[in-house]
C-alpha cells in the first residue's frame, strides 16, 4: 500500500459523537475502528441512542470498542438485539447456561470439560459467513483477560478490496465462492485439542453454501472482499490449483500490517464488530492464563 492510501485509510472525517450517554471517538492510528467511553450498561438507551451507535460503527469502519462495561448475560443479549436478531451458534455444548445466544469462548477447563470453545479465531475469518444469511456482527464482551497476549485483529476488507491490483480484482469479479464450517472445523480440530468431534446433527445445521467474492454493503454502499482463509474453501468455476491461489492472494492482501488493528483487551471492554466488513483473528494467549469472553452474533442478510 503506497504512503497515500495508508493516510487515507487512517484518517476519518466521521466526527466525534457527544450525547448525554456516551462518547464516540476514532481510535488513533488504527485503519479502522472508534471507542465508545461513558455507556457502563446499555439499559434505557433511546432509539436515537442506538441510532447514533450504529451510525458510528459504519462511519468508523465497522468497529466500535466500548470500554468499562458492565453488562450482565441478560443486558449483553439485549443490547445486542437492539441491532437484529440473534443468531445461535452451531456448538450448542457451549452456550452460556441459560443463553442459547452467547457462545462462550473460553480455554478455561473446569471438572475435566471445557466451559467454552478454547481455539475460537484460530485463523482470518468473519463469523458465520457459512450462513445462508452471515451474521451483520458480532458483541464479544471480556469476562476473564489473560496477563500476557490474547489480543484480537481486525481487517477492514473494504480497504483490502480497494487496494486489490486490477488483475486480482478482474479475476474474481462476479464470482462466487464455497464457505463450509465443517471445512474450517476439521482443519482446526487437526491442530488441537479443544474441538470435540460434531454430531450428526450439528453437521447437518450447516451445510456449505456459497456467497460472491466481493459483497455490497447493504449500509454504506461499499464493496468488500468477502473471503477468509478460515471458511471460505474455493471460488467456483475456477481450476482448482487457479482458486487456492487466488484465495492465498486474497487472504496476504487483507491482512497486510497496514490494514490491520490488534486489540489489546482491558477489562470492560466490549467490541462490535461488522462481519460484512472486516475480519478477525484471535492468536490466543498462554496455556497457563485463563481468558474468557461472551459472543452474541446479529443475522445479517444474504450477500449480493
Ligand atoms: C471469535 O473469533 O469470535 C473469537 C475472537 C477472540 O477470541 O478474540
Amino acid at each position: 500500500m503506497s504512503d497515500a492510501v495508508v493516510a487515507a485509510v487512517v484518517a476519518t472525517d466521521a466526527p466525534a459523537v457527544h450525547t448525554a450517554r456516551f462518547h464516540i471517538r476514532r481510535l488513533p492510528d488504527a485503519p479502522l475502528g472508534a471507542e465508545v467511553l461513558g455507556l457502563r450498561d446499555a439499559a434505557d438507551l433511546s432509539d436515537a441512542d442506538i441510532a447514533a451507535i450504529r451510525q458510528a460503527w459504519l462511519a468508523h469502519d465497522g468497529l466500535l470498542v466500548f470500554r468499562d462495561v458492565e453488562f450482565t448475560p441478560q443486558a449483553h443479549v439485549a443490547f445486542s438485539r437492539r441491532f437484529g436478531p440473534q443468531q445461535v451458534h452451531v456448538l450448542n455444548q457451549f452456550h452460556l447456561s441459560g443463553y442459547p445466544e452467547i457462545l462462550v469462548v473460553s480455554n478455561v477447563v473446569e471438572n475435566g470439560k471445557p466451559i467454552g470453545l478454547g481455539d475460537a479465531g484460530r485463523d482470518w475469518h468473519s463469523d458465520l459467513s457459512y450462513k445462508p444469511l452471515p451474521s451483520l456482527g458480532s458483541m464479544l464482551l471480556t469476562r476473564e483477560l489473560p496477563e500476557e497476549g490474547g489480543d484480537t485483529l481486525f481487517a477492514n476488507m473494504v480497504r483490502a478490496y480497494e487496494t486489490l491490483p486490477a488483475d486480482l480484482k478482474r479475476i474474481i469479479e462476479g464470482r462466487r465462492a464455497v464457505h463450509s464450517y465443517v471445512y474450517r472445523y476439521e482443519r482446526l480440530r487437526a491442530l488441537s485439542t479443544w474441538r470435540p468431534p460434531l454430531t450428526q446433527a450439528q453437521r447437518d445445521a450447516v451445510p456449505p453454501v456459497d456467497h460472491p467474492v466481493v459483497r455490497t454493503h447493504p449500509e454504506t454502499g461499499k464493496r468488500a472482499l468477502f473471503a477468509n482463509e478460515g471458511f471460505t474453501s474455493h471460488i467456483l468455476g475456477l481450476p482448482e490449483d487457479e482458486s487456492t491461489s487466488v484465495l492465498e492472494q486474497l487472504f496476504a492482501h487483507s491482512v497486510r500490517a497496514d490494514n490491520v488493528y490488534t486489540h489489546q483487551w482491558r477489562p470492560g471492554d466490549m467490541l462490535f464488530w461488522d462481519n460484512r466488513s472486516t475480519i478477525h483473528f484471535a492468536p490466543g494467549c498462554p496455556d497457563k492464563y485463563r481468558r474468557t469472553l461472551h459472543r452474541t452474533t446479529i443475522e445479517g442478510d444474504v450477500p449480493v
